[in-house]
């Protein structure tokens, strides 16, 4: 087989034109080196990989630039590939193809608008470390193949490599993909890094490789729910309350992390946020996100006593590391109530954490020349920010672990303690995971998740008027989670969430979703809005297994399974979902997750109602029937509800009760006591 036979069997393939060489626009954040672990052989491996997407005459002058990015920034990138310029999510009619591979492409795009990605010219969407795909030949690739997609055509992705075009059938998914998955025995970060070198796996994260990123509002709805409930719970404030005077500290205004100054302002309360990276808080700032900035702790503590009084809402960025911050707090007994971390623990060696003692550039430069003395300075600070944690939770503050894995990592760095049972996490921790205490419980245990839709028109008016239909669809009074969701929802516009394409985000049940989804596809039946793409973010009842994370609420021995995240891709397959994604890693970091989320377009036709009545629902039951099966009560209520009311139409398999005593003394008995 030779090259001239390979170009005569593809038609859809690269230019044998040599694109123009990058330019890199001045500042716009760029991804660190990841460093070259390669060995010889594997770094030739990696050059051929990416010289298979180009055709041979390009092979001499790119062989030696893709060394360069290999040597110079531990991945292929392939930069030159990258269409020159801003790429967004632009109107869906400027795009080619049918409309849902339009949409589709909408959402690529969004998921690299400077404005949006952390990381855009490597393909970083958020988090760190979670890539749309894994370089640009694949971006091309995948456009040419959405732009020709039929209607009764799957392109298959797979870790951001497009396998190609099969035929399949008009209920049948576009685009089914898959990100970071691998055999169980090589289920590890080394392993994953190194294949993400060769440029063979790519870590999506949720919504990056899930290409149903909206900007961290997605995260901005969640994270208000979280801080509410975490006052009520933790500090008995009324339901019909907000956290007006209450302090809330914590980490990281970056992807999602940025999230937490906007929340805390429409929860009421007053955040204190810091951030070692001073572009994202200057990002942050001028969002609007957050409303003050410092880098004197002093200064920081002035306005917390004068907020504190006039109980108005605020957040205030410190710039500099956290374990300054608390130290500080600490040391100078300024009692907070509320205290978290959002660095990205998930992947902590990798520039996911910055020690303390060390600024962030100084960060950057240690990862790329003494990886091994970067993790010593981690594990320290990660020691030490721990034990200033424990300090403060023992003058009352509560603590809870927000899904990045930082009691995990704080476990790994060598602090055994913060284990519940002191050697093992297989019990779990000390402290609390936000979804074990609240989001578990209160969100989805009763269905309610990130359901969230994208307006392919790009205007403001489509968006109004969505946000009108979901108002008017909402009873504030049936529970405190529906008047928190009427607050969000009437207040969204005026709070300016949006950044890039003109989306939203509501957590809501299944009735809800289904409800709110028909609802949409009959106003674009009526020409009264342009299509819409709705999802969710993998962060949601049944999408996700993640034992620290989403499934840190499961009680019944299986939260280290991963069926119910299988299963949930399946059925959004079987269903007809447009995009059906299933991913390694989350949030949470590799080997740590299995976690999936769908795309479906609304566009008006009927065979869309059907899709909406059976795959939302679905979405949502699949996880209700799993989490009722663990015995969460909330979630047995919720399928309870839910076989009473659709009889005849499907049927979840619920947990008798056993007694408590039963089996434990029997198992006492057992043990001799
Ligand atoms: N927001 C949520 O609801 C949510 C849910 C689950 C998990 N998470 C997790 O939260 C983490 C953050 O996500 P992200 O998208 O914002 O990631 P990110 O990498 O964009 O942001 C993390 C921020 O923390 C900063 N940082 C790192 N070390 C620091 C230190 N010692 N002191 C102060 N700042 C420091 C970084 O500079 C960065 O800006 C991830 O692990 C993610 O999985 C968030």
């Amino acid at each position: 087989m030779n090259n001239i036979e390979i170009t005569n069997a593809m038609t859809i393939k690269l230019s044998s034109e040599l694109p123009p060489a990058p330019v890199f626009e001045e500042g716009i954040r760029r991804a660190p080196n990841r460093g070259l672990n390669l060995s010889k052989h594997e770094i030739i491996t990696a050059l051929k990989n990416a010289l298979r997407y180009i055709p041979e005459e390009l092979h001499e002058k790119l062989t030696l630039e893709f060394l360069n990015e290999l040597k110079t920034m531990g991945r292929i990138y392939g930069y030159r590939y990258r269409p020159q310029g801003r790429i967004y999510g632009k109107p869906v009619d400027e795009y080619k193809g049918i409309l849902a591979a339009r949409a589709l492409q909408v959402n690529i795009d969004n998921n690299l608008d400077f404005d949006v990605a952390l990381y855009p010219y490597e393909l970083v969407t958020y988090g760190e470390t979670g890539q749309v795909c894994q370089n640009w030949m694949q971006y091309q690739l995948i456009k040419k193949y959405l732009e020709i997609l039929n209607q009764d055509q799957t392109l298959v992705v797979n870790s951001g490599h497009p396998v190609g075009i099969f035929s399949s059938h008009e209920m049948a998914p576009r685009v089914i993909s898959t990100n970071g998955l691998l055999v169980g025995q090589w289920d590890n970060i080394d392993n994953f890094k190194k294949l993400a070198a060769m440029g063979v796996s790519n870590y999506g994260q949720m919504t990056a490789g899930g290409w149903m990123y909206i900007g961290p509002q997605g995260i901005v709805h969640g994270t208000y729910i979280t801080l509410l409930n975490a006052g009520r719970q933790y500090l008995g404030i009324p339901e019909d309350q907000d956290l007006k005077g209450r302090f809330f500290v914590t980490s990281g205004l970056g992807g999602m992390s940025g999230a937490q100054a906007k929340a805390v302002e429409i929860a009421g309360g007053i955040g204190i946020i810091a951030e070692v990276d001073y572009s994202r808080i200057e990002t942050r700032h001028e969002q609007g996100w957050v409303s003050k900035v410092s880098d004197n702790l002093n200064e920081i503590a002035r306005w917390m006593q004068e907020y504190k009084k006039t109980g108005k809402a605020v957040s205030i960025a410190y710039s500099g590391n956290v374990v300054d911050l608390l130290k500080y707090i600490d040391q100078r007994n300024i009692f907070v109530e509320l205290i978290s971390d959002q660095t990205s623990c998930h992947a902590v060696y990798e520039g996911g954490y910055t020690p303390a003692g060390i600024t962030f550039e100084e960060g950057r430069e240690l990862i790329k020349e003494n990886p091994d003395k970067f993790k010593n300075l981690v594990d320290t600070s990660l020691r030490r920010h721990y034990r200033v944690i424990k300090r403060l939770t023992e003058k009352g503050s509560y603590f809870w672990d927000y899904g990045n894995s930082f009691m995990a990592s704080v476990f790994d760095a060598g602090e055994t303690e913060i284990a519940k049972n002191g050697r093992d996490t297989s019990e779990g921790f000390i402290f609390p995971s936000y979804v074990e205490d609240i989001m578990g419980p209160v969100c989805f245990d009763r269905g309610f998740g990130p359901f969230r839709w994208v307006c392919l028109s790009r205007k403001y008016e489509d968006l109004r008027k969505t946000d009108l239909a979901v108002m008017s669809s909402l009873n504030p009074n049936l529970s405190a989670l529906h008047r928190d969701n009427y607050h969000w929802i009437k207040n969204a516009e005026q709070n300016k969430l949006v950044v890039g394409t003109k989306a939203r985000i509501f957590y809501t049940d299944e009735e809800g979703r289904v409800n709110i989804a028909l609802k949409f596809n009959e106003m674009v039946r009526n020409g009264e809005i342009g299509p819409v793409l709705i999802g969710r973010d993998h962060h949601d009842v049944s999408g996700t297994d993640s034992p620290f994370r989403e499934t840190a609420n499961i009680y019944d021995g299986s939260r280290t399974t991963a069926d119910m995240s299988v299963q949930c891709f399946a059925g959004n397959v079987a269903r007809g979902m447009t995009l059906v994604v299933l991913s390694n890693g989350g949030g949470v970091g590799i080997g740590r997750a299995s976690n999936g989320g769908y795309g479906l377009l609304i566009d008006g036709s009927e065979r869309t109602d059907e899709i909406i009545k059976s795959a939302l629902s679905w979405d949502v039951m699949g996880g209700i029937a799993r989490r009722s099966w663990a015995r969460n009560e909330n979630a047995v209520k919720t399928a309870v509800e839910w076989n009473k009311k659709h009889g005849g139409e499907g049927h979840l398999t619920l947990p008798f009760i056993v007694k408590e005593e039963l089996a434990e003394s029997l198992v006492e008995d057992m043990f001799g006591k």
